[in-house]
């Protein structure tokens, strides 16, 4: 497998074609990004860091019955995926309320309730990631009806798979953000983009405190060290399995 050209620069990642036409390399950058690209910084090790977390946690799902674009671990900061048409929608999944979920619904964050919230919102920086409901996505032409449920569905059990992974880390996942696209090969929808600290709430269980980008969204500092918690922690919980 060879490294072709670079064919996507975004702030956190780029993405290089490979010799394979239904294969792509992800490689994670030490950029970190938030407040839709307003505030930017560079933490070393923090690719390497969202390289490995994010493989744990694709390799469990696919393990698992839930397709991912994970495919292997290539070096430090770069993993081979499969190729995919985006999606421009984020299934966004709650199982605590926190960001800014507690100033739309005027609740405190950190507030607790028994359901599990799925929220949709338009993958669009210009429009700043609106929240959206299924028809506006079924109007815009992004899904159907019937894949939209699909990934509903494969969200929720993302959820079931990965709560109780973290859990067996001590960390309690408050919500995340899931991506699908369509494979190059097949053409199903499979979860397409990482799944990390970056793009996840992670709350330790034993003390409340943030391990994921609010540490550097809020100024929190210790952002690489939280990060790499996380790892240490995940890593110990998926060998238990
Ligand atoms: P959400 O409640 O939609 O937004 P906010 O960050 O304003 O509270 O976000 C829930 C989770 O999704 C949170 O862990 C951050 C993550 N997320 C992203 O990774 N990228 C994004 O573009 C958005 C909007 C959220």
């Amino acid at each position: 497998m060879t490294k072709g050209a670079l064919i996507f620069e975004g702030n956190e990642k780029q993405v290089f074609a490979t010799d394979h036409p239904d294969q792509v390399i992800f490689r994670y950058k030490d950029v970190t990004v938030a407040f839709n690209n307003v505030k930017r910084a560079r933490f070393k090790g923090k690719g390497a860091l969202d390289n490995q977390i994010s493989a744990i946690l694709l390799d469990y799902l696919n393990k698992n019955g839930v397709e991912t674009h994970y495919i292997r671990t290539l070096s430090d900061q770069e993993q081979l995926c499969r190729k995919i048409e985006i999606i421009p929608l984020q299934v966004v999944v709650h199982n605590r309320i926190a960001g800014s979920l507690a100033y739309r619904l005027g609740v405190p964050e950190g507030f607790r309730h028994a359901n599990t919230i799925v929220d949709l919102r338009y993958n669009n920086d210009d429009l700043e990631d609106p929240f959206i409901n299924r028809d506006h996505a079924v109007a815009l032409g992004l899904a159907t009806y019937q894949e939209l449920d699909g990934m509903y569905n494969a969200a929720r059990k993302v959820n079931d798979l990965l709560k109780p992974l973290f859990h067996k880390a001590g960390i309690e996942l408050v919500d995340m953000k899931i991506e699908f696209g369509r494979a190059s090969d097949t053409g199903a929808i499979i979860i397409s983009d990482e799944i990390s600290p970056d793009t996840c709430r992670l709350w330790d269980e034993a003390t409340g405190e943030r391990m994921d980008k609010d540490r550097f969204r809020l100024d929190l500092s210790r952002v690489v060290e939280s990060y790499t918690n996380v790892f240490e922690r995940l890593k110990q919980a998926i060998e238990k399995k």
